[in-house]
């Protein structure tokens, strides 16, 4: 089946979806994005994504292409005619098309928007999730507003590309004073020998996933205790357990830091037990 892409207001074939080569996404990383979860031809936390694309938006100074509920049209439409049952949904603003100048661009410049769909492989991530991941540390070298969804993310990119590298999932960012910030391209948690889910304040040094809100609620109904604090790369070296969250991956058990095993080495019983009572909690929509 061929994919579709939405572009600028068309639906396309994905091979010929395509921005101008003077998009401002394109030459300055001057956009925002979200990534949604589809899960069973549902759009998940839908309302949550949206509002904060919008607070993303505003904090840059971009317009929104167009209402709310014709990008929550948009997005469903991609989903159907790429028949995605399981996947995500990738949404992307940008300031628009203009004559290179790093200041903003005339007034009246409309932003871009670009809405791809594409299934992923829900048995595997379970089986993924049933070992647990590695995650490897480094420094967190990014600049202080990444509480915005920018598509800025080279940092992300090469922090990424290392845990790869070092056959990791996932590289969690550590700030100036040895604390874990968040990862790549998602939260992280770790619970502590005494049963406390731990996660850093979502100030401007993480980004507040969807995933992370919604499991704060999980967390509250299960009866456990959420510490929001900053956590050591150390502290995180001697968790009971850890794990990381996102839009696409839920909740991730992690049974590596860098060279140390977490608790027994193996996924933990809360990390197993949040990422099945998860989707009760989220939106369907
Ligand atoms: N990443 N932190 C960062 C740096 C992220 O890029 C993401 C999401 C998260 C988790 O946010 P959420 O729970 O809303 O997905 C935290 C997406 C999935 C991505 O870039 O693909």
């Amino acid at each position: 089946m061929s994919r579709i892409a939405y572009v600028n207001g068309r639906y396309l074939p994905h091979q010929a979806a395509a921005v101008h080569v003077e998009d401002r996404g394109y030459q300055f990383s001057d956009g925002v994005y979200e990534v949604c979860e589809v899960r069973d031809g549902c759009v998940i936390d839908q309302r949550r994504h949206l509002a904060r694309l919008k607070r993303s938006l505003d904090e840059l100074r971009i317009d929104m292409p167009m209402a709310e509920a014709a990008l929550a049209t948009v997005m469903r439409e991609c989903v159907w005619r790429n028949r995605v049952r399981d996947g995500i949904i990738y949404l992307q603003i940008t300031r628009g098309v203009a004559r290179r100048d790093h200041a903003f661009p005339p007034p009246g410049t409309r932003p871009s928007v670009v809405i791809t769909a594409h299934g992923l492989d829900v048995v595997g991530n379970e089986r993924i999730a049933a070992d647990g991941v590695a995650v490897i540390t480094v420094a967190d070298n990014r600049w202080q507003r990444v509480d915005i969804k920018s598509i800025s993310l080279l940092p992300n990119v090469l922090a990424k590309q290392a845990a790869r590298e070092r056959g990791a999932k996932e590289a969690w960012f550590v700030d100036a004073e040895g604390n874990v910030t968040e990862g790549s391209s998602s939260n992280a948690w770790i619970v502590t020998k005494g049963g406390k889910v731990v996660t850093r304040p979502a100030d401007h040094g993480i980004l507040r996933g969807i995933t992370r809100t919604v499991l704060i609620e999980v967390i509250g109904a299960q009866g456990l205790q959420l510490e929001e604090r900053p956590f050591t790369v150390e502290e995180a070296y001697g968790a009971r357990e850890a794990f990381l969250t996102s839009a696409s991956q839920i909740v991730m058990p992690v049974v590596r830091i860098d060279e140390h095993p977490v608790g027994n080495g193996a996924p933990g019983s809360i990390a197993t037990a949040l990422r099945a009572e998860f989707h009760r909690h989220a939106e369907w929509t």
